[in-house]
């Protein structure tokens, strides 16, 4: 048998973005705790390696109003992951915090606190979160320039790793930061479990987020990033540069994995998989949503415009107006000229371009060819392993875990037992990033 890299899986519950159809007959509630528990009871049939939960801390905004399409009352993600703990065994529990907007001892002690009730398999996805419509549900109303975010991200995460390389009780040592980045004092606060940031039972670090600054980041602190996967050569050519960034802050390839988000259509066939994801689509792109994406990537009211018509004829404004929804490092205007040049050709209205665009990656297509397109990808490596987003919550999943999760294991590239009592970062073979030199340079009380 051919010799395989191993893959992983993340299994997003989504919240805030469009990709579910919430309206399908069969999908569940956002809300309801059991939602929550069949989707990671699945994802653990699977085997996969963790659930992951995406954190909005605010109803999303445009054009200064709430945005009306947004999935609204989801719970506190710590809250529904402490939960999770006392119903899965094995699966990871991964939650978004927003380093811009949460403090320091706060996030440490929380995911502390699920590391010891789910026994060392405790995740945190580090945002930056683009927006600054988030700031304004927080008495300081603040919101930061890109480079600012990320080093606010990294002094909240010395700090967080700081805390968990504390022991309870010790009164000797205050973790403290007072400078224009972070001003607080805390000692000795968290549950011991797993104690030491760069033990293999301390709560794992994700991140989110694809800029050079973000990169960076992840290079010297995460042990997986969640990116966008765009194409194979494209995501290669990303895991390549990741690879260079972690080898600049001494950690070796492995040490991080890289999870980008993907969509999983199957078919008895591969026409058949086609035409499933175009209704799937068809569904996540409201008229209203192809819309409020064209506006973000034109920065300005389109409201004018026909769902059904051509494009703006117009260039996009120059700065951005749209608060962060669509990756700011993309060059709007080429994505525009090659949006007219596809539409031309085609002859495709807003909504067919917000169908085909506004959305995650698709594998697409019967079983054993969505396998061999995983393999493909792990094996050149493009990708470690994908979390998987699907449009039917909390079901959908059951589809991937049934047909294809089989064939992976069949051909040597998937686990087919879980190692009894292996951490979340057991589980994913990576590696604690060092602590970082401010980390140690504790302050004495
Ligand atoms: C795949 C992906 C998922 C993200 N999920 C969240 C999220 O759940 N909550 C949030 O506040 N921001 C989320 N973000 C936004 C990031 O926090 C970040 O603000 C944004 O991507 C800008 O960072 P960047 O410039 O490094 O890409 C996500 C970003 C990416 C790429």
């Amino acid at each position: 048998m051919t010799q395989h890299r191993q893959i992983h899986f993340a299994a997003h519950f989504p919240g805030v973005n469009q990709q579910t159809v919430w309206s399908h007959p069969d999908a569940g509630s956002q809300i309801e705790f059991e939602s929550f528990r069949k989707f990671a009871q699945i994802a653990e049939a699977g085997f996969m390696d963790y659930l992951f939960l995406a954190e909005g801390l605010r109803l999303r905004e445009q054009k200064g109003a709430l945005h009306e399409l947004d999935v609204a009352g989801r719970p506190n993600t710590v809250g529904v992951l402490s939960a999770l703990a006392a119903v899965t065994e094995h699966i990871g529990l991964v939650g978004t915090m927003s380093s811009t907007f949460n403090e320091p001892a706060d996030i440490a002690r929380q995911l502390q606190t699920l590391n010891v009730l789910s026994d060392g398999r405790a995740g945190w996805n580090v945002v930056t979160t683009s927006n600054a419509f988030t700031g304004e549900n927080f008495r300081k109303g603040f919101y930061l320039p890109l480079d600012q975010r990320y080093n606010r991200a990294q002094a909240v995460v010395d700090a967080a790793r700081q805390i968990w390389q504390t022991a309870p009780g010790d009164r000797e040592h205050l973790v403290a930061r007072h400078d224009e980045l972070l001003d607080f004092e805390t000692a000795g606060t968290v549950p011991p479990e797993g104690l030491g940031a760069e033990s293999g039972r301390s709560p794992m670090l994700v991140q989110a987020g694809m800029s050079p600054q973000g990169r960076d980041f992840a290079a010297k602190n995460s042990d997986v990033i969640f990116s966008h996967y765009a194409s194979f050569e494209k995501a290669q050519a990303f895991r390549a540069d990741i690879t260079e960034r972690l080898a600049a802050n001494g950690r070796a390839p492995e040490s991080l994995k890289v999870m980008p988000a993907m969509a999983i259509v199957l078919g008895d066939t591969e026409a058949e998989a086609q035409e499933r994801s175009l209704e799937i689509r068809r569904a996540q792109v409201s008229p209203q949503t192809a819309i409020s994406f064209v506006e973000q990537v034109w920065g300005r009211d389109l409201s004018d415009h026909d769902p059904d018509g051509p494009l703006p004829s117009f260039e996009p404004t120059e700065g951005l107006a749209a608060e962060g929804w669509v990756n700011t490092y993309e060059d709007r205007f080429e994505r525009v000229a090659k949006w007219r040049e596809i539409s031309a050709r085609e002859n495709l209205s807003i909504r067919d371009i917000a169908v085909r665009e506004y959305n995650y990656d698709q594998f697409i297509g019967t079983p054993e060819q969505v396998a061999d397109s995983i393999i493909a990808a792990v094996d050149g490596r493009a990708a470690d392993g994908f979390t998987l987003v699907g449009h039917l919550v909390p079901g959908g999943l059951a589809e991937v875990v049934e047909k294809v999760i089989p064939i992976l294991q069949e051909k040597g590239a998937y686990r087919t037992e879980y190692r009894q009592g292996a951490s979340l970062r057991e589980l994913m073979g990576t590696t604690a990033a060092p602590l970082r030199e401010q980390e140690t340079a504790r302050t004495s009380a």
